[in-house]
């Protein structure tokens, strides 16, 4: 039952048989919540549905929701590779209840699952709670049978859930897993947390309120039901293995790439095998969804995992271009889950392929610029701010390639340096900018693009979307308002419109 893909049926089913309806996985690219990155939480594609805004047939749900958290809120990408336990990208196995079942019959659906379909053994197992939920924390007692010991109460935002800044949010328990005295690390809320010993691996988010703004929050309609298990996580605990790398489906990922590279894994070079199958997985599901690497927002962050991925494949002597060749072997894993990938695979491969060989002709030569700029470096030290800037600018290298390269040797980055650097650039381009004449309308877009970045085209995958209004112009000014009936350029930040430009 082990396997990846079992995994996630008896999961599904499990809901499905507890009377919960089976929705297919919503895109990376959240199309009804303009204020978030990508697709982090199985919720997201509810967002609606728990605020009372949107009606469905079901008042109970059960998902495995593609999840990405690189950029944004949620953000693990520089963990990647590093730790035992952290991806881009990762499969987000839920349950949710919109109004029907609470917090006791939520933590006994998971507590049977657990111990009854997944048969993890008791003495193994803790929770945490929020630190004023005696609630949570007597169902707890109650239906596990939990010493006050096994019940940790967590008085830090980890154990409030929110998807963003705004939104449905509320108290959380989690359920962790004592993986054993041979792993480094110490329960939640010891100085050792962060260690891979207690792995967190379900998420039970009791779903009360709805961050309206910064300062308000109100009640949720309804009190509702919103978990989140990370699937690669369960997979290791079930095959009986210490790291997400080391289940099924990335060690599949992980001997194709030896095969194209022509060596295994050392204890020198797991990570960058780590990274390269995490960043593979996290790519291509993006590209499916519809993203393409550019220098701005989502595709930005896309292209940062991509290089990132390139030079760990580089530093592993990949002589050509490798991740598009490594397709195949992941649509062979998931395409069955997923058939966007399977549909994709063609587009996929080409923009892999075009993004590598484009980048393979300045990542040699950034990589020589980056190690003549460190030679005389040690632990401890700071590159400059203009090497790390011209390295981005020059050779298309993302600040956090720089700093990944720089990692294990201790060396960091001087970050005001960069800013720096980037800001004089910038300055620079608006001082030679002649335009065309019409001087009054081009200048206002300066500071909307300094401020807003460009608006993302969504157009390839979709006709209809929600967008932030980031700016209004009117005449050439930003103004703050508009009334009925004036003429207004509208900019927001997704659009599927298609913004023309010259050329
Ligand atoms: N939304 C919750 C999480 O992502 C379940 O952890």
């Amino acid at each position: 039952m082990s396997g990846v893909n079992e995994i996630r049926s008896t999961f599904l089913d499990y809901f499905r048989k507890e009377g919960h309806e089976v929705v297919a996985s919503s895109p990376l690219v959240p199309r009804n919540d303009p204020t978030l990155m990508f697709t982090n939480a199985g919720m997201v594609q509810f967002k609606n549905v728990f605020t009372g805004l949107e009606k469905r047939p079901y008042s109970r749900a059960t998902t495995a929701q593609k999840s990405v958290r690189a950029g944004g809120k949620h953000n693990d990408l520089d963990n990647v590779g590093y730790t035992a336990r952290h991806l881009t990208f990762f499969e987000m196995l839920g349950n949710f209840s919109f109004g029907d079942y609470f917090k006791e019959r939520a933590i006994e659906l998971a507590w049977n699952l657990i111990t009854r379909e997944f048969g993890l053994k008791k003495d193994k197992l803790l929770v945490t709670v929020y630190h004023t939920d005696d609630e949570a924390a007597g169902y707890w007692k109650k239906i596990a049978g939990f010493s006050d010991d096994r019940i940790i109460r967590i008085p830090t935002s980890d154990n409030f859930w929110a998807m963003g800044d705004t939104g449905p949010c509320g108290p959380c328990s989690e359920i962790f897993i004592d993986r054993g005295e041979h792993i480094w690390g110490g329960p939640p809320g010891t100085p050792e947390e962060d260690g891979d010993r207690f792995l967190e691996f379900w998420n039970l988010v009791f779903m009360q309120y709805e961050q309206v703004t910064k300062d308000e929050r109100i009640d949720l309609p309804r009190p509702s039901i919103d978990t989140g298990m990370g699937l690669e996580r369960m997979a290791s605990i079930l095959q009986g293995v210490e790291s997400v790398f080391e289940t099924d489906l990335f060690r599949h990922l992980i001997e194709v790439a030896s095969s194209a590279l022509g060596r295994g894994p050392d204890a020198d070079t797991v990570a960058s095998f780590r990274v390269i199958a995490d960043h593979l997985r996290s790519s291509c599901f993006l590209v499916a969804d519809g993203v393409l690497p550019s220098n701005e927002g989502r595709g930005y962050v896309l292209r940062r995992i991509m290089r990132r991925a390139m030079r760990h494949a580089q530093l592993l002597g990949a002589g050509d271009p490798l991740m598009w060749r490594l397709v195949p072997a992941l649509v062979r894993e998931m395409g069955q889950a997923y058939p966007e990938l399977a549909r994709g695979e063609q587009m996929i491969t080409e923009t892999l392929k075009l993004e590598e060989t484009r980048f393979r002709k300045t990542l040699v030569r950034g990589l020589g610029l980056l190690s003549e700029a460190t030679e005389k470096l040690g632990a401890g030290d700071m590159l400059d701010g203009e090497t790390a800037f011209k390295l981005y600018d020059t050779y298309g290298f993302p600040l956090d390639l720089t700093q990944d390269a720089l990692r294990q040797r201790n060396i960091s980055v001087d970050l005001a340096g960069f800013t720096n650097a980037m800001e004089q650039q910038k300055a620079e381009a608006r001082k030679s900018w002649a335009g065309s004449g019409e001087a009054a309308t081009e200048t206002v877009w300066f500071p909307v693009r300094e401020k807003n970045g460009a608006s993302e085209f969504l157009g390839y995958e979709t006709e209809q979307a929600e967008g932030l209004i980031q700016a209004l112009v009117s005449d050439g000014k930003i103004v703050d308002s508009a009334a009925k009936g004036d003429a207004v350029a509208v900019v927001v930040n997704q659009t599927p419109f298609y913004g023309e430009s010259g050329g």
